[in-house]
């Protein structure tokens, strides 16, 4: 049972104030949980509590660590850890708002994370196999963020994040060797046609060059994966993650510095799936723009995942809704945008019960906790997003995957072979 519950202001990847919660447990396990921070939030995430003011550029956490110390701890000491559900509830009826604005959604992550570590470390488990049990053992497709845009990067590229997809391989480790190789290429490529200053790095460790077509990231993704010696579309694929909440003013998408309608955004996605070797499209709409996702799925869901990030907020309520309409056929797993682990896993059931497909995230403002490497395993995802193979916060995760793989031995699978049969059925 639990004996004692603390949290602790600590600061994330982007030096912002985060909270860290301890869980610590009568029979001596223990686990802790840093809630992540994301800085192209959807509209109906759950609500970080802030401090405002001027200390900490207003950004503490002062006040969460305090309903955590003096609210939250009584409530949860003596409870069994194992229940998560119940504790998650409890959490959720102590904020009592739609959002978790009264306690906050950072605070409910923290501690929810917490409470499922210190519960696989009284069991003397490994995390993924606590959550997920025996038969979690198939290791995600890394989907990795290498160059940068959107409000990630000081750019002009308006789509937010173009990935690699190294999937034509038989090992997790083999498909990280050939996205760091990839990266390496990359990244003289870069320097090469737009000098040092291109390979400076944004948020989520990629590059961020002075592009302004998405067709220029694009063609240079194809000669990276070229040089590094892979055939693109068959061993390593592309993303993107448009983000395009974040282009959207007044029913219209602002992309190349003109307003273009949903018609013509839909037509420029149908010319870079034709061109390119694309087989992940994430937001490629508004986050109300529900129309438009169906029409996309219409369109390209035979080449594509068609995935939704700011439309779902890991809302087991939105999942159901958006994957009976044929929206999405893939689900962004953020657990800090609902706010407790019990939510999340209840999205992606939804999801898989409507045969979507979930792929677990990061936040471009992240830390030192690998949670949602376990997350992966325990759940079948099909993919992990967790930014490029640099900066520690982003490496960790891969890390963590790496040896996951390693402890499962021949036991361990990889998503990998699977992901063109799925999406061409
Ligand atoms: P965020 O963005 O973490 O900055 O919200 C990541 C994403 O849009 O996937
Ligand atoms: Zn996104």
């Amino acid at each position: 049972n639990i004996r004692r519950v603390r949290a602790l202001q600590v600061i994330d990847s982007r030096g912002n104030p985060t909270i860290k919660a301890y869980v610590e447990l009568a029979g001596g396990g223990y686990g802790w949980g840093i809630a992540p921070s994301g800085a192209s939030r959807g509209e109906r995430e759950a609500v970080e509590l802030r401090d405002g003011g001027r200390k900490w550029r207003g950004k503490g956490v002062s006040r969460a660590v305090a309903i955590v110390n003096t609210i939250v701890a009584p409530r949860l000491e003596g409870v069994d850890s194992r229940r998560q559900s119940y504790i998650d509830r409890l959490l959720i009826e102590l904020d009592g708002t739609p959002n978790k604005s009264r306690i906050g959604g950072n605070t409910t992550t923290a501690l929810s994370i917490a409470t499922a570590r210190a519960a696989a470390d009284q069991a003397g488990l490994e995390l993924f196999q606590y959550l997920g049990g025996a038969g979690a053992r198939r290791l995600p497709i890394p989907i990795l963020n290498v160059i940068n845009g959107g409000v990630h990067a000081g750019n002009d590229l308006d789509f937010q994040e173009f990935m690699i997809v190294p999937h034509g391989f038989n090992s997790f480790t083999d498909a990280i060797r050939a996205a760091v190789e990839i990266y390496g290429e990359l990244r003289g490529l870069l320097k090469e046609r737009y000098g040092a200053t291109a390979v400076n790095v944004g948020d989520e460790g990629g590059f961020a060059p002075p592009m302004r077509k998405a067709e220029e990231p694009l063609q240079t993704l194809v000669q990276a994966v070229e040089k590094a010696g892979y055939e693109p579309g068959r061993e390593v694929s592309l993303g993107i993650d448009a983000a395009a909440s974040q282009l959207y003013r007044d029913g219209r998408y602002l992309v190349e510095g003109k307003a273009i309608s949903r018609e013509e955004l839909l037509n420029i996605y149908q010319r870079l799936v034709e061109n390119y070797p694309i087989v992940y499209l994430e937001d490629p709409f508004s986050e109300d723009d529900f129309e438009s996702f169906k029409a996309a799925v219409e369109a390209l869901s035979a080449r594509t995942l068609i995935v939704g990030d700011d439309l779902l907020v890991t809302n087991p309520e939105r999942v159901k809704e958006a994957s009976a309409d044929g929206a999405v056929t893939g689900l962004l797993v953020k657990v800090n945008q609902v706010g407790t682990l019990t939510e999340a896993l209840e999205a992606i059931q939804a999801a898989r019960d409507r045969g979507v497909a979930h792929i677990v995230s990061h936040r471009s403002g992240d830390t030192e906790d690998t949670f949602i490497a376990d997350l992966s395993v325990a759940t079948g995802a099909l993919m992990i997003k967790a930014g490029a193979p640099a900066r520690s916060e982003r490496t960790s995760k891969y890390n963590r995957l790496l040896e996951i793989e390693d402890t499962l031995g021949y036991s361990a699978s990889y998503a990998g072979p699977e992901l063109l049969g799925l999406i061409r059925g």
